[in-house]
């Protein structure tokens, strides 16, 4: 048995989808914790591109049990166009779809809360993907929330809906100028989705332990990234659910002893879509360069995503957090051609307060500061290192990759104190050098 985690180490977006997909050939079984179609994985099979935003991408291949855990919140009508989507492209989305009975719903007026939260913070606004997550996540935790199992109670389900909507309804009217919503056209619809959805539902708590029990190899997949986290990113540009490690054992009901490795995702750069400071932006011409070559532009919003250089300091953060056994490193065939590659070491911050600063020098940060505040008011200290001119794309093998690409790789290795196991040169399934098989490494450990 061996039972790995995927997930992101920037601000998502970092090529999970593909490495998910790649190592789900070891797995029976590939699980979804936390978030929910706020997500969008981007899977190329077979030359046909597919964006999964809830299903885990497990579901591309035949035989394998796909589980939607407690974690996930879920928009039951994006759920089942996501379904019927699949099935229109023969995917057999069927009996290897498990829906936990725990898992939250997103409701029509999270999402609506979702725009006008934003709308109300004008400036200070997150740059929400508009999907309702995180109304969805503050009913879990206020416990005014439904969850899946609680569609398949009709009566129950109207009496909450009820309460629930004379505290909705006040806000939306007395707030936010809104007509009140209709408890009937919300119950109509959601007992619709019950029944479409319903025959998924089931407790996978249960069966996610058995299967683990059983010796059957667990692909945990996670989405957005770290720096996403509702407690380790860089609150409150975050999303609201737990994007690290630790959301695994939440989120799906599995005890931490289970897990036996934990590959990082990490993009040969950084991007970051929505606000929130990002202190190796380029604000400049190469920023722009780089999001044309590697097509930035976010799979569900459609977004253009800010670029930017690999940053240690906020990776050191997420490789301490989440205990990584390994990494896989996406994209680095983006930075073919450059000249020189800048990686940040360390931030300079000088406090405007003085407090941190002495005599007026600047104060050094080589871990991750905690407010935004400090973040956004720090300078990125660079090392810089040469680029390369062949290209990367498609390469297989270590030794097709120039020197210099090789140097970087193992400067952030190095500096990290991390093994780099898989490295994405291109988008396509083919497109990558194993180093060392995640599956196959945890195996050994054991
Ligand atoms: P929410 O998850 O829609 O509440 O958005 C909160 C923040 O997370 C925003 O900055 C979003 O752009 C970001 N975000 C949410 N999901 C993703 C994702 O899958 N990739 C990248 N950023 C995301």
């Amino acid at each position: 048995m061996s039972n790995i985690v995927v997930l992101g180490v920037q601000w998502g977006d970092e090529g999970k989808g593909k490495i998910v997909d790649l190592l789900t050939e070891g797995a029976d079984v590939v699980a979804r914790y936390q978030g929910g179609h706020n997500a969008g994985h981007t899977v190329i099979v077979k030359n046909k591109q597919f964006i999964l935003h809830v299903i885990p991408s497990g579901i591309l291949h035949k035989g394998k049990k796909c589980i939607i855990g407690n974690g996930v919140v879920i928009h039951p009508r994006a759920l089942i166009d996501e379904i019927e989507g699949l099935k229109k492209r023969r995917v057999t989305v069927g009996k290897n779809l498990f829906i936990s009975g725990r898992a939250h719903v997103i409701m029509p007026y999270h999402t609506l809360l979702d725009g006008k939260h934003e709308e109300a913070k004008g400036s200070q606004k997150i740059g929400t993907t508009g999907r309702g997550i995180g109304p969805a996540y503050v009913d879990k935790m206020s416990r005014s929330g439904f969850r899946m199992i609680d569609l398949l109670d009709s009566r129950s389900f109207k009496d909450k809906l009820k309460a629930n909507l004379e505290d909705i309804n006040f806000l939306l009217e007395k707030k936010y100028h809104q007509k009140k919503i209709s408890v009937n056209t919300i119950y109509n619809q959601y007992m619709k989705y019950a029944d479409y959805l319903g025959p998924f539902v089931t407790d996978t708590v249960v069966m996610i332990n058995d299967l683990i029990d059983q010796g059957r190899h667990v692909l945990f997949e996670g989405a957005q990234g770290t720096l996403l986290d509702i407690d380790h990113g860089t609150y409150p540009f975050v999303t609201s659910s737990s994007a690290t490690a630790g959301g695994v054992c939440t989120g799906l009901g599995v005890s931490p002893a289970k897990v036996d490795g934990i590959i990082g995702v990490m993009k040969a750069y950084t991007t970051r879509v929505g606000e929130g400071p990002f202190p190796t932006e380029l604000h400049d011409s190469l920023g722009e360069e780089l999001r044309a070559r590697g097509g930035e532009y976010g799979a569900t919003t459609g977004r253009a995503r800010r670029c930017g250089w690999l940053d240690l300091v906020s990776l050191r953060h997420a490789i301490r957090i989440n205990g990584l056994t390994g990494v896989a490193l996406t994209k680095l065939d983006v930075l073919d051609g450059l000249d020189t590659i800048k990686v940040c070491t360390s931030y300079t911050y000088k406090d405007p307060t003085n407090s941190c600063s002495r005599k007026g020098r600047a104060c050094k940060f080589t871990d991750m500061p905690q407010t935004v505040n400090v973040l956004s008011g720090c300078t990125p200290v660079y090392r810089e290192l040469d680029g390369w001119q062949k290209s990367t794309k498609g390469a297989t093998k270590m030794s097709d990759l120039p020197r210099q690409a090789r140097v970087y790789m193992d400067y952030i290795s190095e500096a990290l104190n991390v093994k780099i196991d898989l490295i994405s040169t291109g988008q396509k399934r083919d497109e990558i050098i194993f180093v060392n098989h995640p599956f196959k490494k945890a195996k050994k450990k054991k």
